[in-house]
């Protein structure tokens, strides 16, 4: 765990760890409770709650790696690219799996529903950033097989993986990427 940054200091520099930089020991039980209790402090248009999380930790990661494995193999994705998938999951202490699950029968839009999943995904990136641990919010094949997430986590025809959140230790060395100019994003309002 790396230092904290008070609020404005941290939104002004923060960034994702790569998995490549990530390592053990993660955070404790506890510690991962607390920041996703935060975390869970999302936007929600209609209180709907239409998420959830799975946790891959130590305790549970080797079944979730034999289940990647064989549908890796089932729906022919490239071995190297499970290989890396496998060899990312195992140094990596904890996955943090967001669900999203609209709900249909109401009148709140599913883009809302997504949007509000996808700010939970932020949140729970940005909570274990600013206490001080790398993380990194990835999809990929993993996330798009809809087979997998039904075996893996219950999923059902309406839900789909938001992401999966890597968390670790790591060193603070990790150069930052070019970020978007200011200017050529923000217009103000005029009529003409
Ligand atoms: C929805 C979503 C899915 C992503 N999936 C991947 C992925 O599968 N592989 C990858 O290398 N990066 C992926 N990324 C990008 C990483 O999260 C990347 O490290 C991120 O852009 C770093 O930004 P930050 O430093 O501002 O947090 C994804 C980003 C988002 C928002």
């Amino acid at each position: 765990m790396n230092q904290i940054k008070k609020a404005s200091e941290f939104f002004s520099s923060r960034r994702s760890v790569s998995v490549r930089n990530l390592k053990y020991p993660g955070p404790s039980e506890k510690q991962v409770m607390d920041i996703l209790k935060s975390a869970l402090r999302v936007p929600d248009h209609g209180k709907l709650e239409p998420w959830r999380i799975v946790l891959i930790t130590e305790d549970n990661k080797k079944s979730y790696i034999s289940m990647i494995e064989k549908r890796g193999k089932e729906i022919g994705i490239d071995s190297h690219k499970v290989e890396k998938s496998i060899v990312n999951l195992s140094k990596t202490p904890l996955i943090v799996t967001v669900i999203c699950s609209p709900i249909n029968d109401t009148k709140i839009p599913e883009i809302e529903q997504i949007l509000s999943c996808g700010a939970l995904c932020l949140n729970i990136l940005n909570n274990f950033l600013a206490n001080g641990w790398g993380a990194n919010w990835l999809t990929g094949w993993m996330a798009n097989d809809k087979e997998l997430g039904r075996l893996a986590f219950n999923t059902s025809k309406n839900d789909f993986v938001a992401g999966y959140l890597y968390v670790g230790s790591f060193d603070e060395s990790s150069t930052d990427r070019p970020r978007p100019q200011l200017e050529k994003k923000i217009s103000y309002f005029q009529i003409d």
